[in-house]
């Protein structure tokens, strides 16, 4: 694999691929010129004023940072200790104090996805991971460099505006022990519809009983209902399962998006053997990353380890929840037929649109959300909704 002159021609062989289709779309939103176009494809949270601010709790903290840290020496393979000890009773809330479940720092919520999943693929890569459809777009390029098998099931029905149940218990049902069931934990991206508290249950006991492993995945903690509240399913399934894995996210509930701020948690049936999973888990992640960035995990820390600027981050939480929640209201209120967005939780809805309207949508209104219709509730500024509504109720009307 030489040229001419012998120098190497390994990287020409390469062969062109389509970009991901989120990128895409925030590619042709950015080229959009026209002053009033609305971006509610990307998913960061955008204020009354259409900014993405950074939280004052951050600031703080950020700003102790640079008064105080005295080094930037290696924190190792496990990143920030503190970060994860002090984020413990926030993902585990009464699980906490379990020393069968072990955590990590990871590079956002992605990184835990994929260290947990490869983790999986190191224990037993015959495992297939049962996937409801629609999901985020990362799961299945995830889960696939770990070299799994996806086993994927009909999770929301879009005509009907509901999760389809019982195909879901159905596949549950019929999953082979070892297999792996992939869950939102809260906040379901990319349709809004998450499990109802009878419906945990069922998964729950289903799960357990089947002999499946759930890998929870929640990305949003705290932008549905409460903290503790769009943990609750999470709990459940710890306990009732001796094995579960966890990939976990501060980037959307500290506004850290691109600091990147994550972790992994693990839990196996006893406490030695969660140690040997953590000790695979680094030797995976050396691989990968060798260790997390510091930064965002660090202004977390601080925030934790401090009374104040934990009451300060909780009430700017409230309010990020609060918003999404009086934005979801008013898309319900404007038309019976959105009436479903008010029932719903998190960033993401789906619309009832076909591709070919949500691409008239850009040429017409320059409205950019993903080709499914999924859109993000906050991608605009509160002066643009009443647009953005009229726009989607004329699309639908035809
Ligand atoms: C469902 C889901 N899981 C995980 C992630 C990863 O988040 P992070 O930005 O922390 O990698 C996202 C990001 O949008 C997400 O929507």
């Amino acid at each position: 694999m030489t040229g001419p002159g012998g120098s190497a021609q390994l990287l020409e062989k390469l062969s062109a691929i389509e970009s991901d289709s989120l990128l895409g779309l925030i590619a042709m939103a950015d080229a959009d010129t026209r002053p009033d176009k609305i971006d509610v494809g990307v998913g960061v949270y955008r204020d009354g004023a259409g900014r993405t601010p950074i939280l004052r709790a951050i600031k703080a903290a950020e700003q102790r940072l640079w008064d105080e840290q005295q080094t930037k020496a290696y924190l190792g393979g496990a990143g920030d200790r503190r970060y994860t000890e002090l984020l413990r009773p926030i993902v585990l809330g009464r699980h906490a104090e379990d020393e069968r479940i072990l955590g990590l720092h990871t590079p956002g919520g992605c990184g835990a996805l994929s260290l947990g999943f490869k983790l999986i693929a190191a224990a037993r890569p015959q495992a297939r991971v049962l996937v409801g459809t629609p999901t985020w777009p990362n799961h299945i390029p995830v889960i696939g460099a770990a070299r799994l098998e996806v086993s994927r099931y009909g999770y929301y029905d879009r005509d009907q505006r509901v999760i389809r149940f019982d195909e879901m218990m159905q596949r549950l049902d019929g999953a082979r022990r070892g297999d792996v069931v992939l869950l939102h934990g809260c906040c379901h991206n990319p349709t809004g519809a998450d499990l109802d508290d009878d419906q945990w249950a069922d998964v729950v006991r289903t799960v357990a009983h089947r002999g499946l492993l759930p890998f929870v995945d929640i990305a949003y903690q705290g932008l549905g209902r409460g903290l503790d509240e769009d943990a609750r399913g999470l709990h459940r399934l710890l306990d009732a399962c001796d094995e579960v894995i966890v990939a976990h996210s501060c980037d959307k509930n500290f506004g850290l998006y691109r600091d990147r701020v994550g972790s992994l948690w693990i839990k196996t049936g006893d406490p030695g053997q969660s140690r040997i999973a953590m000790d695979h888990v680094l030797q995976i992640a050396r691989e990968m990353w060798s260790m997390p960035p510091d930064h965002g995990a660090a202004a977390v820390r601080i925030v934790l380890d401090d009374q104040t600027l934990t009451a300060d981050w909780k009430v700017e939480l409230g309010e990020m929840r609060d918003r999404i929640a009086r934005v979801r209201k008013q898309i319900a209120a404007a038309d019976p037929r959105l009436a479903y967005i008010g029932e719903q939780y998190g960033m993401f809805s789906m619309l009832p649109l076909e591709i070919d309207q949500v691409r008239k949508l850009r040429t017409d209104h320059a409205i950019y959300m993903a080709d499914s219709g999924r859109f993000n509730i906050l991608g605009m500024a509160d002066h643009a909704l009443d647009r953005f509504i009229a726009a989607v109720i004329g699309s639908i009307d035809g």
